[in-house]
């Protein structure tokens, strides 16, 4: 699948953000090695601290169906600055993918590719 393909599914589901405390939109379509894509979009809460970002939304609706290798996500926000994935995610990443790619699209167009390891070269394991 095409990079442009993968963003403008994590662009759709940026529209479904819940997000009236930050106001702040993200949108992730997580690509498996089987050719299906998941989508999510942050979810807020009034006590701010449950929370949960785009890029876990996506990962753990493709778990809960059965999947569990991962080739790329892309990733894009409603912010003109380019929006990274947060240390909490890189590390949900890692654990099912570490050979992830990383498609981070800002709304001015601009894309940024990474691997997994660029942004997280040393997850925590136990
Ligand atoms: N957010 C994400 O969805 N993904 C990230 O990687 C970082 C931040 C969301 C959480 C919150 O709803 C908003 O962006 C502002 O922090």
């Amino acid at each position: 699948m095409k990079d442009t393909e993968l963003i403008n599914h994590a662009k759709a589901a940026m529209k479904n953000a819940y997000a009236p405390y930050s106001r702040f939109k993200v949108g992730a379509a997580l690509l498996t090695k089987s050719g299906k894509v998941f989508t999510g979009c942050n979810i807020e809460n009034n006590s701010y601290g449950l929370t949960i970002c785009a890029e876990r939304v996506a990962i753990f609706k493709a778990v809960s169906e059965g999947e569990q290798d991962f080739k790329a996500m892309a990733i894009t926000a409603s912010g003109s600055k380019t929006a990274m994935p947060c240390g909490a995610c890189l590390q949900v990443m890692a654990e099912f993918s570490k050979n992830l790619s990383l498609i981070i699209h800002n709304k001015n167009g601009r894309v940024i590719k990474r691997k997994l390891t660029d942004l997280l070269s040393e997850p925590f394991g136990s």
